[in-house]
């Protein structure tokens, strides 16, 4: 079983244990057996997992990008106040990255503020959601524009949940675990490149590996930079793209695979204004192409497009801020860059 801390320097100590390993999670799910206890739950995963799950003060949500909303926070605030939850009280999520970023965020503002732990069931929140402490929702159209900084007690991964995912899910998580290659590790993109059967077979050996290693690399940068000062946004490497493909596309593209194609036309972006290497986009390109992911996208509707990216919380009135890789293996902040200019890149006007 891995550990991985979380050391945060504060003067309040936040530091927190992520849990890495197989077969554990029922008797975790067991032990949160006091009267203060919540559980927010995956609805899919409630129904795949029942012989495991908890009986009582049980909220289920369907887990569903448009159901990221403040009326879904208002729907388990209200099943907190229901419930009597004081702020003793512990609310456990159980489920992906989106039940992980709407019970985080109800987590934080409950009477100020109860503490939550996150069971993570999918890839992508194993390697990257349910770490850090980033919660939120979409609002009007803008992906995860309302939220907070707000860390869980603990993070507990049992990767046997990874087998009910299906290959598309799995393969969402991916996109993520190749962001981390691109901008802090060269050898783990090339590692990556090399085990991809083994990656997408979901072997054991490897799924430990990639997460424990994911896992550090979110712990670290979380310890340097919590709330997103500096080098934390390095990990929004390919997200603006892909905030805008995922809001244009009302969210048929899943994070993950518009995070793919957002990287892989960030660094193209970066490529032809000489902000990146030739050779980061081939490796890049490489890597996604080899375990399937589409690098291309043709815009629905411009003005959603855009405007969405330009809602970005990456933006401000000069421009944008990209995150990009301008070598593989390494991560850069450009600001300023006129949307007239992104503009051009997808339209050619
Ligand atoms: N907070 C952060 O730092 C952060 C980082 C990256 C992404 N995100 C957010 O995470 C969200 C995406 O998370 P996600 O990809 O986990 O999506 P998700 O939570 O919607 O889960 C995807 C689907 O898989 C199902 N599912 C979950 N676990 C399962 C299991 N073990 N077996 C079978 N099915 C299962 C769910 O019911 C759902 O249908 C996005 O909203 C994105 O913005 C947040």
């Amino acid at each position: 079983m891995g550990r991985v801390f979380v050391d945060l320097k504060k003067q309040v100590d936040d530091s927190y244990e992520i849990t890495i390993g197989s077969g554990f999670i029922a008797d975790t799910v067991k032990g949160f057996n006091s009267g203060s206890d919540f559980f927010m739950i995956d609805d899919n995963v409630f129904h795949l997992y029942s012989d495991i799950m908890p009986a009582e003060r049980v909220y289920r949500f369907r887990a569903d990008e448009h159901n990221k909303t403040h009326e879904s926070v208002v729907a388990v605030l209200g099943f907190l106040f229901r419930g009597e939850c004081r702020r003793d009280g512990r609310l456990i999520l159980i489920g992906g990255g989106i039940t992980g970023d709407v019970g985080g965020f109800v987590a934080a503002t409950y009477m100020r503020g109860i503490s939550f732990v996150q069971i993570p069931t999918t890839l992508l929140s194993m390697v990257d959601s349910s770490v850090g402490g980033k919660t939120g929702i979409n609002f009007r159209g803008a992906k995860n524009n309302v939220g907070v900084f707000a860390q869980p007690k603990h993070v507990y991964i049992d990767m046997d949940f990874l087998k009910t995912l299906t290959d598309e899910e799995y393969l969402n998580g991916v996109a993520e675990v190749i962001k981390y290659g691109m901008v802090y590790d060269a050898d783990f993109l090339e590692y990556l490149y090399e085990n991809r059967d083994r990656v997408l077979a979901r072997d054991t050996e490897i799924l430990d590996y990639m997460v424990t290693r994911c896992c550090s690399f979110k712990a670290a940068v979380v310890r340097a930079d919590e709330k997103e000062q500096g080098e934390r946004a390095l990990l929004n490497f390919g997200h603006t793209f892909a905030h805008a493909i995922e809001t244009d596309s009302d969210h048929r593209i899943k994070h993950g695979f518009a995070v793919a194609t957002g990287m892989y036309l960030e660094t193209d972006y970066a490529v032809k204004h000489k902000l990146a290497e030739a050779k980061a986009l081939e490796d890049i390109g490489r890597v996604l192409k080899a375990y399937g992911f589409d690098l291309t996208y043709d815009i629905h509707d411009k003005e959603v497009f855009f405007g969405a990216m330009t809602a970005d919380k990456k933006a401000d009135r000069k421009g944008l801020t990209l995150a990009i890789a301008p070598k593989t293996g390494t991560g850069k902040l450009v600001k300023n860059i006129s949307i007239a200019n992104v503009t051009e890149y997808f339209t050619g006007s």
